[in-house]
């Protein structure tokens, strides 16, 4: 199955994303990830990528598109794949269709998360990160049985360095000037699913896994 998790930054995308892939069987691709990733190993593109992601906005399309190319065309992506932050301008979507349709492939749902925006900069400020495997907390909604260790490795929590209340307003501004509009694109493609994200969690989750199997 091929899916696109949609919605803004703090709208739950990357906690839901790592729950519904065991489910499905498919690979989280979360750029997002893969330039936090970049950005630690100091790589030409890390490089790049901070100049951008550190400010909270959006990395220019040809970088972005370059990496979820090279992705795509991994094998573990044959079983289908779970896209989360990626496509969020009008470009990148146009050229993920380009991509899919070289490969012959095309994209079965796009799950949106409605959040509030007052909730979603309550989500980010309060957002921990285990620094060993990635699993994601929140001092008040999520928080780990031991502040500031990681429940599933005993890892140490951070905190991310765009998630300040100054940069998530920058990035709440790019969701909606240039992210929101594709709600339309694939509304207007038969594929969006659109899901209460401020609900708990785990009913997140479940709402998302029916809509999936097609049973919402
Ligand atoms: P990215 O990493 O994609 O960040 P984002 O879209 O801003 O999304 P987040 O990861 O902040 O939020 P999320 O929706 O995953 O929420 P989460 O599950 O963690 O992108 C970062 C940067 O990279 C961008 O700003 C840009 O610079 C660059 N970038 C990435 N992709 C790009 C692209 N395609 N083009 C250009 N640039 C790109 O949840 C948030 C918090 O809320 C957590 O603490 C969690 O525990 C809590 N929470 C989650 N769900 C619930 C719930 N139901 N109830 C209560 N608490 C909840
Ligand atoms: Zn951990």
């Amino acid at each position: 199955m091929n899916i696109l998790f949609m919605g803004p930054p703090g709208a739950g995308k990357g906690t839901q994303a790592e729950r519904i892939v065991d489910t499905f069987g498919v690979p989280h691709i979360s750029t997002g990830d893969a330039f936090r990733l970049a950005m630690k190993q100091g790589t030409p593109l890390g490089q790049k990528a901070k100049e951008y992601v550190d400010q909270g906005l959006l990395v220019p399309d040809e970088i972005t598109n370059g990496i979820v190319r090279e992705r795509l065309q991994l094998e573990d992506c044959n079983s289908g794949f779970l896209l989360d932050g990626f496509p969020r301008t009008l470009q990148q979507a146009e050229a993920l269709d380009g991509m899919l349709a070289e490969m012959g492939r095309s994209i079965d749902h796009v799950v949106n998360l409605k959040v509030d925006r007052g909730l979603l900069l309550a989500r980010l400020t309060g957002r921990r990160i285990c620094k060993a495997c990635g699993a994601t907390y929140h001092v008040m909604f999520n928080p780990p049985v031991q502040e500031g260790v990681c429940d599933k490795c005993g890892g140490e929590l951070y905190q991310r360095s765009d998630d300040t209340e100054a940069k998530v307003g920058t990035r709440l501004d790019e969701y909606i000037s240039k992210t929101s509009l594709l709600l339309d694109y694939y509304s207007g493609k038969g594929l969006l699913r659109e899901v209460n994200g401020e609900k708990e969690i785990d009913e997140v989750t479940g709402e998302i896994t029916a809509c999936l199997r097609g049973s919402l």
